[in-house]
């Protein structure tokens, strides 16, 4: 072996080094150290198969396997130094075996190539993480389950950011309580599709000897493996299905970010917000701004950039791995946690929110959100929906001129408009009573 394997897998067919630049653009191991525990995991499922096909020795597989197990420990107890300059993890993870059990580590790369393990390692690691994803998100429906509950209060509904119709507070937040439900949903699916170990499709085209894909894939927790070996080195679906989830999370959450900004202005005041989630100006003493949910809207499109960046990268690339590939890792890793921060910190903000009621009302009384209930008054007494729907925009005119609302005229005034009105009118419009009303009731 040459001098390269102090710091290098290869090197055999080289004349000469790589250049420092050359080396620094290709190096993904500083930027990576989180795939060192799938990478080890991985390490010693193959070891194991190794040995169980016999292609080596069970001592050999004995030494292979406590080694990787001493870096494992390490690893997790801070103890590895990682100040070298490594081309990736896997580099790193073999040269540090072969320093602490010697020629053997020679032999763990045997029927393997980095190609299917980095995608195992990738695998593994996504497989992991959406675990935790959903768990958070599981807490943030909880937590959306538990204020809505404890806010009925009545508010304006919008369409098109103008008051439109009256709803719950409750009720509103029960939206993002089904739109966060989808996006678990949607990561459920991701990860039960996640079933095939790219282990044991070497380079690209398998390996000439009689390994047991099977055995590896169950080891570390596949249900299959592969059908096609090119197809399992070049597949980075897998990736992509989970940050697609990622984005549609976050345009949830910055959906949800916005409104919370809206709601905690003067303008609405609908909600205070947390000290804790708000920052002070420099200049302003009395400003207290809303940067949590900012931060999370302003943070989406880092995710949505990301997903992007793997779409393309992907893109036009001729099978089976090719180099390209190696971006799958930092735009994954950077969704991952930006999408991770952004649940919790949501969850802490909607969980510690204070409503104010009073607000909410008051909104709820300007604005004619009971005209089209005025119209359904007027059907049920036997006019059309459409003259209904003028009658009711000619009153509209008639309020806005005298600075009224609907529920403030005289049945006089509404007799006018239409011979239909009668003195029930006004529990008809009232803003509590609507809700009470048809399948309205579901709001309640
Ligand atoms: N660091 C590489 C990656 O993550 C590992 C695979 C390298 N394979 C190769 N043929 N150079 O994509």
């Amino acid at each position: 072996m040459k001098k390269n394997y102090e710091t290098k897998l290869w090197g055999g067919r080289f004349r000469g080094d790589e250049d420092n630049l050359m080396e620094e653009f290709q190096n993904s191991f500083t930027t990576t150290l989180w795939l060192l525990k799938p990478d080890i995991k991985g390490s010693i499922a193959h070891v194991a198969m190794l040995v169980k096909c016999e292609i080596i020795t069970e001592e050999e597989g004995k030494a292979l396997t406590e080694g990787l197990n001493s870096i494992l420990k390490d690893l997790e107890a801070g103890k590895l130094d990682l100040d070298g300059s490594y081309e990736d993890v896997h580099t790193y993870v073999e040269l540090e075996l072969a320093n602490r059990v010697g020629d053997v580590a020679k032999k763990l790369h045997t029927a393997r190539s980095r190609n299917d393990q980095c995608n195992t390692d990738m695998k593994l690691f996504v497989k992991d993480e959406m675990q935790n994803v959903i768990g958070l998100l599981d807490s943030l429906i909880d937590t959306i389950n538990r204020i809505a509950d404890a806010n009925p209060w009545i508010m304006p509904g919008y369409t098109h950011l103008q008051r439109a119709q009256v709803v719950t507070f409750k009720y509103y937040l029960m939206a993002y309580h089904s739109m966060f439900s989808r996006d678990r949903r949607r990561l459920v699916d991701a990860f039960n599709s996640m079933t095939e170990s790219p282990l044991g499709c070497g380079a690209l085209a398998g390996t000439t000897h009689n390994i047991d894909r099977q055995y590896t894939a169950s080891l570390l927790g596949f249900e299959t493996v592969y059908s096609n070996f090119i197809d399992g080195v070049s597949d980075r679906d897998f990736c992509l299905e989970a940050m697609a989830a990622f984005s549609i999370i976050m345009m949830h959450l910055s959906r949800l970010a916005e409104e919370l900004c809206l709601w905690t202005s003067s303008e609405f005041g609908f909600i205070t917000l947390d000290d804790r989630y708000t920052t002070g100006s420099s200049i302003m003493p009395q400003k207290k701004n809303p940067d949590a949910s900012e931060l999370i809207r302003g943070k989406t499109g880092r995710v949505y950039g990301n997903l992007f960046t793997l779409l393309t990268v992907m893109k036009g690339i001729p099978l089976a791995y090719n180099k390209d590939m190696q971006e799958d890792k930092e735009s994954f890793y950077d969704s991952l946690t930006t999408t991770t921060i952004c649940i919790k910190l949501m969850n802490r903000m909607i969980g510690t929110l204070k409503a104010n009621p009073e607000s909410m009302k008051k909104a709820v009384k300007k604005g004619f959100l009971n005209a089209t209930e005025v119209a359904d008054y007027l059907v049920k007494k036997g006019v059309t929906f459409r003259e209904a729907h003028s009658i009711v925009g000619q009153i509209v005119i008639y309020a806005e001129d005298n600075k009224t609302s609907i529920e403030e005229l005289s049945l006089e005034e509404l007799s006018k408009f239409s011979s239909e009105f009668d003195d029930d009118i006004y529990s008809y419009i009232d803003y509590e009573e609507i809700l009470k009303k048809g399948i309205k009731k579901e709001m309640l």
